[in-house]
């Protein structure tokens, strides 16, 4: 079984979908980790993030692994080494969308979240799981919520993390995301006509779980 998350960053897709497959005992799939981990090998190489041909070269010689842990954490390794943390920094964060939004490298990406999402029962989450990646998953999910409360929300996680933010930084980069992702090209973030619609900014992150796991 695919349970597909999709949403904006912020509206807490990441949280409820490692809870959800932790309950569920199913396979948790980050998808935007995997962009990350793409953006931090490019940035360490050095390379010119307009330089497509580049990127996409360096995708292709890229393995890129998902480990879910017993205490049901993600770990993220990038030719075999953890990079779980770093690929959360600000600056991977704020470059990342340039890097998804390549067509060669969604269609890499696309591969191996199709052949880890058929490996067994999975929740993923990202911007184009309904819509592109598992059309015909058996359910599907938009999460969103209003601008002030993602913000303020990404926030508090990256100041929990330690990171030296401002709030206008956030704003700023949660912003100029949501128009990278939701304008381009290839598979942009959209609600899947099927997927169910959460607004989740009155929600506790325990009341949106219940009303997934109540839908299914
Ligand atoms: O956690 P947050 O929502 O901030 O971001 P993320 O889920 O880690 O995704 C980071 C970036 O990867 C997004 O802003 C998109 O540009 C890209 N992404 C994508 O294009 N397609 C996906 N399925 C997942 C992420």
């Amino acid at each position: 079984m695919i349970i597909a998350i999709d949403g904006p960053a912020g509206a807490g897709k990441s949280t409820v979908s490692k809870i959800i497959a932790r309950k569920l005992g199913f396979l948790y799939i980050d998808t935007g980790a995997m962009y990350r981990a793409l953006t931090l090998k490019a940035i360490s190489e050095k390379i010119n993030l307009q330089d497509t041909d580049q990127i996409i070269e360096m995708a292709r010689h890229t393995e890129i692994n998902l480990i879910n842990t017993k205490d049901g954490q993600l770990k993220v390794f990038l030719d075999g080494k953890d990079v779980t943390l770093k690929i959360r920094q600000p600056e991977i964060t704020k470059l990342v969308s340039a890097v998804a939004k390549i067509k060669e490298v969604r269609e890499m990406m696309l591969k191996l979240q199709r052949k880890l999402g058929r490996s067994e029962d999975s929740v993923l989450d990202g911007r184009d799981i309904g819509t592109v990646v598992f059309p015909d998953a058996e359910k599907k999910f938009y999460l969103d919520a209003e601008f002030s409360e993602r913000a303020r929300r990404r926030y508090k996680e990256l100041k929990d993390l330690g990171q030296d933010v401002t709030l206008k930084d956030i704003e700023e980069d949660l912003h100029n995301r949501d128009t990278l992702d939701s304008t381009r090209e290839v598979a942009p973030l959209k609600k899947a006509d099927d997927a169910i619609y959460i607004d989740t900014t009155n929600m506790t992150i325990k009341e949106v779980v219940n009303k997934i796991l109540d839908s299914l």
